[in-house]
C-alpha cells in the first residue's frame, strides 16, 4: 500500500504522514528532506541555487547530510524550494523516491508531486492545507519553541514565497491530482489533524 501525502509547507503533511506510516506499520519518507539536502549542499559549496548545473551537482549531497540540523531552518527550506526548480534535480531525485514508494509492503511519501508524479499509483492520496495565516502562526511557534528569534510577518512572506514557486513551477507543481482527498487543517489542532486523515484514509481503503 502506497500512502502519498502532498501539500503546502506548514500544513501538516508531515506530521500526518508520520502518524500514518505508524498506525500501518509502513516506513516513512520525508521527500521535502531531499530537496533541503540539496539546497544545504549547494550552500556549503558555495554554489547559486538558481543555477541548474550548480543544482544537480549538489544532488551528489553525502547521505549523513539528511541528518544535519540545519536542514529543518527556514533559510535551507527556502533554498530547496529555489532547487526545486530544476527538472535535472528533479529527476536526480526522482528514482530514490520512486524505489521507496515500491518497496515490498509498501511506503508513505510526503512531499509536493508524491501523488502527481513520484506514485500516482498510490492507493491513497492526501492533499493536506492550511489557510497561509495558520501556517506562519504554526511555525512562528515552532521557531519560538526553538528559541529563533523571528516575526510573524516575515514567516508569512517567506510561507507566501515559497507557495508562488512551489505551485508556479513549470515541472510537478503542487497541485491537488484528481484522485486526491483534500483535508483542511486551519482549524485542527496535532491530534485532531491526524484522526480526520486516519478517518479519510480507512473511509478509503473500505471503499475500494
Ligand atoms: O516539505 P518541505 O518544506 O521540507 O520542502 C522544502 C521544499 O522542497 C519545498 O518548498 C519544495 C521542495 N519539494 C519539492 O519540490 N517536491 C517535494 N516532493 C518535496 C519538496
Amino acid at each position: 500500500m502506497i500512502i502519498a501525502v502532498d501539500g503546502p509547507t506548514a500544513s501538516g503533511k508531515g506530521t500526518i504522514a508520520k502518524a500514518l506510516a505508524a498506525h500501518f506499520g509502513l516506513p516513512h519518507l520525508d521527500t521535502g528532506l531531499l530537496y533541503r539536502a540539496v539546497g544545504r549542499q549547494v550552500e556549503l559549496t558555495g554554489g547559486n541555487p538558481d543555477n541548474p548545473a550548480d543544482a544537480l551537482t549538489a544532488c551528489g549531497f553525502p547521505d549523513a547530510l539528511l541528518e544535519d540540523e540545519a536542514l529543518r531552518s527556514e533559510a535551507v527550506g527556502s533554498l530547496a524550494s529555489r532547487v526545486s526548480v530544476h527538472p535535472a534535480v528533479r529527476q536526480a531525485l526522482y528514482e530514490r523516491q520512486r524505489a521507496f514508494a515500491l518497496q515490498p509492503g509498501g511506503a508513505v511519501l510526503d512531499g509536493r508531486d508524491i501523488g502527481t508524479v513520484i506514485a500516482p499509483d498510490a492507493q491513497v492520496k492526501l492533499f493536506i492545507t492550511a489557510s497561509v495565516e495558520e501556517r506562519a502562526r504554526r511555525r512562528w511557534l515552532e521557531m519560538q519553541s526553538r528559541g529563533a528569534e523571528v516575526e510573524l510577518a516575515a514567516i508569512e512572506r517567506d510561507i507566501t514565497a515559497r507557495d508562488a514557486r512551489d505551485m508556479g513551477r513549470k515541472d510537478a507543481p503542487l497541485i491537488a491530482a484528481s484522485d486526491t482527498l483534500t483535508l483542511d487543517t486551519s482549524a485542527f489542532g496535532r491530534e485532531q489533524a491526524i484522526e480526520a486523515a486516519l478517518e479519510a484514509v480507512q473511509a478509503k481503503l473500505s471503499k475500494d
